[in-house]
């Protein structure tokens, strides 16, 4: 038999889907476990999005459209974009998608190749550098440690930029630390972006997801709508991950290419989706605060369930719905033996953090997308497993 392509053994994965599979294994087997690795909101969809997307298949919106997307959701999303983030992108910058990880692939696809140099945060959502080594180009990762609350060291930043750096990912809030960059953190990396001729992919998709501070958009810089693609969704901010539906807003000089990415890859966005879409985004419906108030509640008593626990540190996290502990004091084993362990004696489902980057050595990723009551199971497993690996010498294991 012929080889594969070799750009395939250059695309990397989301450990999620894997821990998920491991963890239905053991569930057919008839163990009992807590799901916290897999970023899905655990709400239903809010009712009137739910209902406009059946509305639109029973008028039998079931075919094909345009492929950046129907005129009245693009042109929703730009005035949300305007009216939420005070950035101007016409409803003709927008590009829709079945979900928001196309615009990763296709912008990255549009803008790199061999040669070409993309800076993305350490640790971070993994199909970036995926995606930087599948276009052949270089990827070059900035860490984000937890001495500084996640937030990039911008003289670091300025050491990596070379003359081939073409590309910087942000994503803020943060995924899987939960950590914001500050106002003064964007206008720094702008003037960086400005100086050096720099594209700006900015994945915003759980910038609705804040608990303190807020969210500065890099668009607003001077300069930075021109070199500026927005990532963002409804996946996470209306519980819609199953509906895939996602969108880019791109500068001009890209929508073509994105446009003909998505002709040649999807077609278009399933047509009863977008129209569920129009109303959400347009409505905002009640249900998305109540969400928030419920992850900020769950947030919180996980933070503090998880530093009672000896040899864990957690710091509290300002966005998304992610908790970044520190699980080195538990002389457990590197991150991912300790996740492996916890799912597998402890019976909760968690991601190691080098799951999401090297830098992530010595934490978890938990998601508090669960009900109040899983998360307190869950501390109380991981607690009580803490306290017998300790008592248990490790030539013993
Ligand atoms: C940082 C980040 N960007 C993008 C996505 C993709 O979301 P979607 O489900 O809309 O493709 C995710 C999903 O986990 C994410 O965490």
């Amino acid at each position: 038999m012929r080889p594969l392509a070799k750009r395939i053994g250059r695309l990397g994965t989301e450990t999620a889907f894997e821990v998920l599979a491991r963890a239905r294994a053991l569930e057919a087997k008839g163990r009992h476990i807590v799901h916290l690795e897999i970023g899905e909101p655990d709400f239903d969809t809010p009712r009137a999005v739910s209902a406009a997307g059946i509305a639109a298949i029973e008028r039998g919106e079931t075919h094909y459209t345009p492929s950046a997307g129907i005129p009245e959701l693009r042109e929703a999303i730009s005035a949300y974009l305007e009216r939420a983030r005070g950035v101007r992108y016409e409803p003709g910058q927008v590009v829709v998608t079945p979900g928001a990880k196309p615009i990763m692939f296709y912008a990255i696809l549009a803008l790199l190749e061999s040669g070409d140099e993309a800076i993305y945060p350490d640790p971070g959502f993994p199909i970036y550098a995926s995606m930087i080594s599948f276009a052949g180009a270089r990827g070059v990762p900035l860490a984000l440690r937890e001495e500084r609350d996640f937030v990039p060291d911008l003289d670091e930043l300025r050491r990596l930029v070379t003359p081939r750096t073409k590309l910087i990912i942000l994503n803020s809030p943060h995924n899987p630390t939960g950590g914001i960059l500050s106002a003064e953190a964007v206008r720094e990396i702008a003037r960086i972006a400005r100086e050096h001729d720099l594209w700006v992919l900015s994945d915003e998709i759980y910038a609705e997801l804040i608990y303190e501070g807020e969210h500065r958009s890099i668009a607003l810089e001077e300069g930075l709508l021109e070199r500026t693609i927005i990532l963002d969704g409804f996946s996470k901010t209306f519980a819609m991950t199953g509906w895939r539906l996602g969108y880019g807003a791109f500068p001009k000089p890209l929508v073509e290419a994105v446009t003909k990415l998505a002709t040649n890859s999807v077609s278009c966005t399933a047509t009863f989706t977008q129209r569920a879409g129009v109303v959400a985004i347009s409505q905002r419906p009640p249900e998305v605060d109540r969400m928030l108030a419920a992850f900020r509640e769950r947030r919180d008593a996980l933070v503090r369930g998880l530093n009672a626990i000896e040899g864990i540190t957690c710091r509290t996290p300002h966005g998304a719905f992610y908790v970044f502990p520190n699980v080195a004091g538990l002389r457990a084993g590197d991150a991912a033996q300790v996740a492996s362990r916890i799912l597998t004696e402890a019976g909760v489902a968690v991601l190691a953090g080098t799951a999401f980057g090297a830098a992530g050595e010595g934490h978890l990723r938990l998601s508090y997308a669960n009900s109040l009551e899983n998360l307190s199971l869950a501390v109380e497993r991981i607690g009580d497993w803490a306290r017998s690996a300790r008592s248990t010498p490790a030539a013993a294991r």
